[in-house]
């Protein structure tokens, strides 16, 4: 069944410019998401010369680790829905370790070969999916017989207090509907219980699912962070505020997020579902 937050979010992703992922890029990734990358490819044991698919690579993130992780008999693919992500992730400096190759794709149908890889990942993309079963059937297509899956999905936004401090933001300057469609994108598929019977129903086998805690920094203050929102899946709706109320938002992204503030930078919790599993040996 479609996730219609889900969905829209998706299509925001498909059709944001480099500049609004840039954002993204600049404030999220070195302070985030390769923090959390580091914990999913640790839990994997992802080794030198194994093959490895990053299912919504985003700008790379988790890509670029792997590649170095799996060296230069390795082999990493990077697929992605959004051109502008992938131009960015193009952009970076080569990676010492495998190749890389880049797949503008979505996640169902993805535009990959069967039985191709070691290791299947998805940070923080699983969410976004419109079919969420059809996404982990393609990923279990793309995995070799004994192959392993990694996902990882942010547990609820209460959890994450610099991403609810810009919610909160939204709701007193825009409005609580486009708060609740700014939760609903990344922090609207939350459940630990829901993914995992997600991932089984898939047909993998010695699921594993756990929640982790990380403290992650972001360099700036509460109003640089309020950029992210271009990255957002509510960017066009906020896109048409008038320049006060921009400010307003801003102003209000500040005050809330005052408080993680220390040194010039914000220093949140994050938390994360986590679910590794195994293609079976015989093939369903
Ligand atoms: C929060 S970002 C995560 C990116 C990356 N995994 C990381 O850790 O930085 C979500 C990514 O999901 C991608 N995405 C959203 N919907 C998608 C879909 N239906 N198929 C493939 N990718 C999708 C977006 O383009 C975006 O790059």
């Amino acid at each position: 069944m479609e996730d219609e937050a889900a969905a829209s979010w998706s299509s925001g992703f498909a059709s944001a410019s480099v500049d609004a992922m840039q954002a993204y890029d600049d404030i999220f990734v070195s302070g985030l998401f390769i923090p959390w990358a580091n914990v999913l490819l640790d839990e994997l044991g992802v080794a030198p010369g194994e093959s490895v698919l990053d299912v919504a690579c985003g700008p790379g993130t988790v890509t670029r680790l792997a590649a170095a992780r799996v060296g230069r008999r390795g082999r990493v693919t990077g697929a992605d829905i959004s051109a502008s992500m992938l131009a960015i992730a193009k952009g970076k400096p080569a990676v010492e370790g495998a190749a890389i190759e880049y797949v503008e794709t979505s996640a169902a149908p993805l535009a990959v070969e069967s039985g191709a890889y070691d290791v299947v990942v998805c940070q923080h993309g699983l969410q976004f999916f419109p079919d969420r079963h059809a996404a982990l059937l393609e990923m279990h297509r793309a995995l070799r017989p004994g192959g392993r899956l990694g996902i990882a999905v942010w547990t609820a936004i209460e959890a994450q207090p610099s991403f609810l401090g810009l919610m909160r933001a939204i709701a007193d300057v825009v409005g609580p509907d486009t708060a609740a469609r700014y939760a609903a994108g990344p922090w609207g598929f939350t459940s630990l219980t829901d993914l995992e019977a997600l991932v089984v129903g898939a047909g993998f086998t010695d699921v594993r699912a756990r929640e982790q805690s990380l403290d992650v920094v972001f360099e700036g203050d509460g109003a640089r962070y309020a950029d992210t929102l271009a990255a957002s899946g509510v960017a066009s709706e906020l896109a048409q505020l008038s320049a006060e109320d921009c400010q307003r938002l801003v102003d209000a992204a500040d005050r809330h997020l005052r408080p993680l503030v220390r040194d010039g930078n914000l220093h949140s919790a994050s938390a994360t579902n986590i679910v590794v599993a195994r293609r079976g040996a015989t093939i369903p």
